[in-house]
């Protein structure tokens, strides 16, 4: 028996990465999956190879109509919605005082506006349907973490998490559940460019407790306890799947462990 037998769900950004993983985990577990992207091919394509009950919907997060339509297609298809995974994301890098104002308010557009747009329509459909659900968005470890060059990208995660927060306050109530994801440094195209820098991936490794990057599947399984009925008790809440990063706070390469002081 699958954890998310007989659940509807919904994942977007599902064509890659985190997403990807997420929506063949939650068919895994018996669920019924809408694979949501942008990318048309890439979700057909996974929709395809997760086989079953999986279908692929050609979405932009950015675009309510398009969002809406989501949430019809998977009522027409399953006939409800009980799960959400609002995964879609892109990352953008410039300096503060040279950001274009487009490339800024697009990555605050799908990261942040996105999300609100799923969160939005998703509500509407759990409420009317009277049997609560789970509402999961991915946030970053960049919603606590800043780091120079992804002021855009900092700024929309840190507000996926209040977000999360505020739609949990206001949907508790309806039994719908809402919580936040925030992946650390994980295996995907997302992150490919980065990770050819050199020293990249050697630098986050180093600074990573579980001394590796993180796989699609280690976000999913999160994303899986968050869909399901064994988290029945967790709302507004943001979890870090991240091999420990963030609670490394000391400058990179700094061990206290080996600095010799006198704790008298
Ligand atoms: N990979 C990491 O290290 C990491 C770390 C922290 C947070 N995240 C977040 O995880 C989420 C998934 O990222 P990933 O690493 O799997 O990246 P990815 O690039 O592999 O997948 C992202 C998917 O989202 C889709 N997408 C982008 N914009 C869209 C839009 N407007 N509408 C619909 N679909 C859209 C893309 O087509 C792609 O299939 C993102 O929100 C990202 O910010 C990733």
């Amino acid at each position: 028996m699958g954890a998310l037998d007989g659940k509807a769900a919904l994942v977007t950004g599902a064509a890659s990465g985190i997403g990807l993983a997420s929506a063949q985990l939650f068919a895994a577990e018996g669920a019924r999956v809408a694979v949501v992207d942008r990318d048309a091919d890439g979700a057909a394509e996974a929709a395809r190879e997760i086989g079953g009950n999986a279908f692929s919907i050609t979405a932009d997060v950015t675009n309510e109509e398009d969002v809406a339509a989501v949430v019809a297609a998977c009522v027409e298809r399953f006939g409800r919605l009980d799960i959400a995974f609002n995964n879609a994301g892109i990352a953008g890098n410039a300096a503060i005082q040279d950001y274009p104002l487009a490339a800024f308010r697009r990555v605050i557009d799908v990261c942040l506006l996105g999300v609100f747009l799923c969160l939005k329509h998703e509500a509407k459909q759990l409420i009317a349907q009277g049997e609560g659900g789970s509402l999961i968005n991915t946030a970053s470890i960049n919603a606590t973490q800043a780091t120079a060059g992804l002021s855009a990208y900092c700024a929309a995660k840190a507000g996926v998490v209040m977000l999360t927060k505020v739609s949990a306050l206001e949907l508790g109530q309806h039994g719908i559940r809402v919580n936040a994801i925030g992946p650390g440094h994980t295996k995907t195209p997302l992150t490919a460019r980065a990770r050819n820098v050199p020293g990249f991936d050697e630098a986050m490794i180093g600074a990573t407790p579980l001394g590796r990057l993180g796989e699609p599947e280690d976000i999913a399984q999160l994303a899986l306890y968050l869909a399901g009925d064994a988290s029945e008790w967790v709302s507004g809440q943001a979890f870090y799947a991240d091999g420990g990063i963030t609670v490394n706070e000391l400058p990179p390469g700094f061990n206290i462990l080996e600095a010799r002081f006198d704790n008298a």
